[in-house]
């Protein structure tokens, strides 16, 4: 495929590695990842922003890849949950390992959004970002305590048809008091 009226090249790093593909303007960034760079980690589920199947990073920010023109993210850093190891032959990530242990899934086809999420929500937290339910008495600028109803909170824009909620949030509230996770993208 190459570049004309409907096309462009957009360059983009895609867990750490450059990429340059040539995407129709009408493309998602969810689209592309899947079908043009075989990174089939993120979920449709929706396609409507509804689920969080689809959330990745941009910028180490949590964002609906479904509702995302690839066009948009031009020069941008994302990661997806295949970018959570660091290297390909990597050690599972915290986050990942929590989930194992903690069993916090069935069918799995909302977890790769459920980490990539619950990765930016605990960067946000810990850089002091009040969600609707932090105590007002939390200063601004200071780390959020990660009490469940945060959490809950924080990942309520990502549905689980299997109801796996309470492990989920007992596993990123073991990441969160492990200490072991920093910033929002890839290790
Ligand atoms: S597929 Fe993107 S929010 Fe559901
Ligand atoms: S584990 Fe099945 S949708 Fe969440």
């Amino acid at each position: 495929m190459g570049t004309d009226v409907f096309h462009s090249e957009v360059p983009l790093r895609v867990n750490g590695r450059p990429h340059s593909p040539v995407v129709d303007h009408r493309a998602t960034l969810l689209d592309v990842l899947r079908e043009q760079l075989d990174l089939t980690g993120a979920k449709k589920g929706c396609d409507h922003g509804q689920c969080g199947a689809c959330t990745v990073l941009v910028d180490g920010r949590r964002a609906n890849s479904c509702l995302l023109l690839a066009v948009a993210v031009e020069g941008c850093d994302i990661t997806t949950v295949e970018g959570l190891r660091g290297a390909e032959d990597g050690p599972p990530h915290p986050l990942q390992r929590a989930f194992v242990e903690r069993d916090a899934f069935q069918c799995g086809y909302c977890t790769p959004g459920q980490l990539c999420s619950a990765l930016g929500m605990l960067a946000e937290a810990r850089a002091g970002h009040a969600s609707h339910v932090t105590d007002p008495q939390v200063k601004g600028g200071e780390p959020v305590p990660l009490s469940r109803q945060e959490i809950q909170e924080r990942l309520s824009g990502n549905l689980c048809r299997c109801g796996a909620y309470p492990r989920i949030v007992e596993a990123v509230q073991d990441t969160a008091a492990a200490g072991d996770v920093e910033g929002g993208g890839v290790r």
